[in-house]
């Protein structure tokens, strides 16, 4: 990555990336309203380092894990719930909804430090049938 100072505390930089990501990333841009390509990267970057904050390992909050994952993959409930019993000491309450034969979303509420949070949702992710996890982490300043 090249970096060029202009003097006024803006750097222009110079980046590769896939065309086929570029041309997502325009498209959304403009369906959401941006005409301006700098000032949109600039937005994504901010919401980058926002979501990722919180995982400096001393972080304390709550939070949100979402798990998606086959209801028909043998054993997953079994698994998921045994390791929500390890963490009980983070884990508040979980909610599930049987979305349709092959999807179940699993919301998880967490409290406690980020390094605990963190090892949880690795070892949920780490289950057959996981299909997608996401963390939403407000953390306690
Ligand atoms: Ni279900």
């Amino acid at each position: 990555m090249k970096r060029h100072a202009n003097g006024n505390d803006v750097v222009r930089i110079s980046i590769s990336l896939p065309s086929d990501l570029l041309d997502g990333f325009e498209r959304t841009m403009k369906r959401i309203g941006f005409t301006d390509r700098s000032k949109a990267i600039q937005t994504a970057m901010r919401a980058f380092i926002s979501e990722n904050e919180w995982t400096a390992e001393s972080s304390k909050g709550a939070g949100l894990i979402e798990l998606l994952y086959d209801p028909k993959t043998r054993n997953i409930e079994k698994a998921l719930t045994l390791i929500q019993h390890e963490y009980n000491h983070i884990v508040t309450s979980s909610t599930h909804i049987h979305l349709d034969e092959s999807n179940c979303l699993e919301v998880i509420i967490v409290r406690g430090n980020a390094k605990s949070i963190k090892r949880l949702a690795r070892e949920l992710a780490g289950n057959k049938g996981i299909k997608r996890i996401k963390i939403n982490f407000v953390k306690v300043i």
